[in-house]
């Protein structure tokens, strides 16, 4: 048995800015893509057979002609996404193979920097019996709940908030049944809609490395983090 990735890379990165989709922004001279992609395949104990990346319509050929060198032995196959997340990651789960994968990951390339312990987490947690599981790492800030006019409602206690990153990991069958059930609307993680269908989804440690680049700065935090990582 071998797990498989399914990586959403379709975005516009509209919060980010720039002509270039955020996913083929580069980093120290390679994409945020490539760079997800390299992570992924550090972690050796996930054991990833297959990475299936959602792309924006158009770009399917030159990302595989990209990203082949990087995958290995592993099948690698880009579909074009949709026009939200949800339908990118089902674009991309539908071509998954179903036999052989005992875990299917889900995991943003913004989020290109995650530590391989965070992934063979992930997955050793899924082989352990867990039907869906998500790296988390507690939130610094206050967090407040708000109403239609902007007044504070009430403030949940901090100890009981994470926040969540990827990779999300999922018993096939869990995975496959949450994006057929087709709840998408509103939906920011595939965790979520897990949780719809009455799954229980189990946390482990994330990291803050797991960060997903998403606003200008976030470049800035990428290219220390990655400068830091060439001195060790
Ligand atoms: N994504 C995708 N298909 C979409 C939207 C998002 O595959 N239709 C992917 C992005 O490429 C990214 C991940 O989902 O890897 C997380 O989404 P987000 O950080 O919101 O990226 P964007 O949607 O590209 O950015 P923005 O929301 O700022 O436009
Ligand atoms: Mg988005």
């Amino acid at each position: 048995m071998s797990s498989a990735v399914v990586i959403p890379a379709a975005g516009l990165g509209l919060r980010l800015g720039g002509e270039t989709p955020k996913a083929f922004r580069e980093v120290g001279g390679d994409s945020l893509l490539v760079h997800a992609v390299r992570g992924l395949k550090a972690a050796t104990a996930a054991d990833l057979s297959c990475f299936v990346v959602a792309v924006p319509a158009g770009a399917e050929e030159a990302v595989g002609k990209e990203l082949e060198p990087y995958v290995g032995d592993a099948r690698l196959l880009v579909v074009a996404g949709g026009a939200e997340r949800p339908d990118s990651v089902r674009a991309a789960l539908d071509v998954v193979p179903v036999d052989g994968i005992d875990c299917i990951l889900v995991h943003d390339a913004a989020r290109a920097f995650v530590p391989a312990d965070v992934i063979e987490r992930v997955v050793a947690a899924v082989r352990a019996g867990a039907q869906a599981v998500v790296p988390v790492v507690p939130v610094t800030d206050t967090i407040k709940r708000i109403g239609p006019n902007g007044e504070v409602v009430d403030t949940p206690d901090r100890s009981t908030l994470v926040a969540v990153q990827t990779p999300q990991g999922f018993a096939p069958e869990v995975l496959r049944r949450a994006h057929a059930a087709g709840a998408a609307i509103g939906v920011t993680d595939d965790a979520m809609m897990c949780e719809r269908l009455g799954v229980t989804v189990q946390t482990v440690e994330g990291s803050p490395d797991a960060f997903k680049v998403t606003r200008p700065q976030d470049l800035l935090l990428a290219e220390a983090l990655l400068a830091e990582r060439r001195l060790r």
